[in-house]
């Protein structure tokens, strides 16, 4: 196609150089075809004639058909090519939905034909250490109180806004106990921390947040809700229901402060932290450890509850 367009004599030196192919980037032109148009049958759900298109190894390696899905630097001889171009209803990919756009095969071709680079895929961020970064440099030396104050104060300078006040007291523990509890102060904790003229008022009201059983209730939340956790089956008659030990299981890691909520991914035991209900018996992995379980383990290992 790009031949075509060079031998057209009416076509100006701009417009000719604007069709050249340009240098086809995996993460912004390529896999974004793969997610919304492949995905369905050939990611982590389906993989549809065992091609799976998400994680680089298996991609390259191909389908049940042995063909690998490209060859480098060769996209006439590609399978993946043939089978977005075939004519052929029962060939062509997608198998449902519209054909891809012509500016998508382009790409896709292009991609081939510069090589094909699909760059390693980056760890997921909860299997990555985390690492202690040095802090920013601020120009107002004396609001910082703590080390995550130098960024928060870094990035408003560098947007040339600055602090807002300080919340009064009655306003902090609202907020306080919302945050951590997700219940209200009550008049009385309200007073008390009013009264309280220690230096350590607001790390104590931490902690004590942090000690109540309100604190587990209210945090685990979001990991069941990661896990699709549901005290419900939902969209039926609930009758016996026995998932509850896995919303207690998370919500007591919580309040016993686990450090990590790890069922099987460190080698070192968590002495403190209770044993999920299910993985005591060690049974088979594939039927007695619900999936959304493994879920929230991974999620939650990077939790880690202050003591
Ligand atoms: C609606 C489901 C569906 C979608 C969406 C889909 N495919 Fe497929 N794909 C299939 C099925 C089913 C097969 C196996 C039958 C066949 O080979 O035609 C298959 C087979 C393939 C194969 C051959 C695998 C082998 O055995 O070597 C390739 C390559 C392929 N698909 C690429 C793609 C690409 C690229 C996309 C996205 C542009 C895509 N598919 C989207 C269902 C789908």
């Amino acid at each position: 196609m790009t031949a075509a367009l060079v031998s057209a004599p009416w076509f100006s030196a701009g417009e000719i150089s604007a069709a050249e192919p340009s240098k086809v980037d995996f993460a912004r032109d390529i896999q974004p075809i793969f997610t919304k148009r492949c995905f369905e049958c050939h990611g982590p759900d389906k993989q549809k004639n065992d091609l799976r298109l998400d994680r680089k190894a298996d991609a390259l390696r191909g389908g049940k058909s042995g063909k690998p899905l490209f060859l480098a630097g060769k996209s006439a001889e590609s399978e993946l090519i043939a089978r977005v171009t075939s004519q052929d209803p029962d060939e062509v990919m997608p198998a449902k939905g519209e054909r891809l756009r012509p500016e998508q095969i382009d790409a896709l071709r292009a991609w081939i034909d510069q090589g094909g680079i699909w760059p390693d895929e980056k760890k997921h961020w909860a299997f990555i250490k985390p690492a202690r970064p040095g802090l920013p440099a601020v120009k107002s030396k004396r609001w910082p109180r703590n080390e995550i104050d130098h960024f928060i104060l870094a990035r408003l300078e560098s947007e040339k806004l600055s602090p807002a006040p300080e919340a009064d007291r009655a306003t902090l523990i609202r907020r306080l106990s919302l945050d951590l509890t997700g219940l209200p102060p009550t008049i009385e904790e309200v007073d008390a921390f009013v009264k309280d003229k220690s230096q350590e008022a607001y790390e104590n009201l931490v902690d004590r947040l942090l000690a109540s059983p309100h604190y587990g209730e209210h945090i685990t939340r979001w990991w069941l809700d990661l896990a699709r956790y549901a005290d419900s089956n939902g969209y039926q008659v609930d009758l016996a229901r026995s998932m509850w030990p896995y919303r207690q299981w998370v919500i007591d890691a919580l309040n016993r402060t686990c450090r990590s909520i790890n069922l099987r991914l460190s080698s070192s035991p968590v002495t403190s932290c209770p044993t999920p209900p299910s993985i005591r018996k060690s049974p088979p992995v594939s039927t007695a450890i619900p999936s959304p379980m493994m879920k929230a383990a991974v999620m939650t290992r990077n939790i880690e509850p202050k003591r």
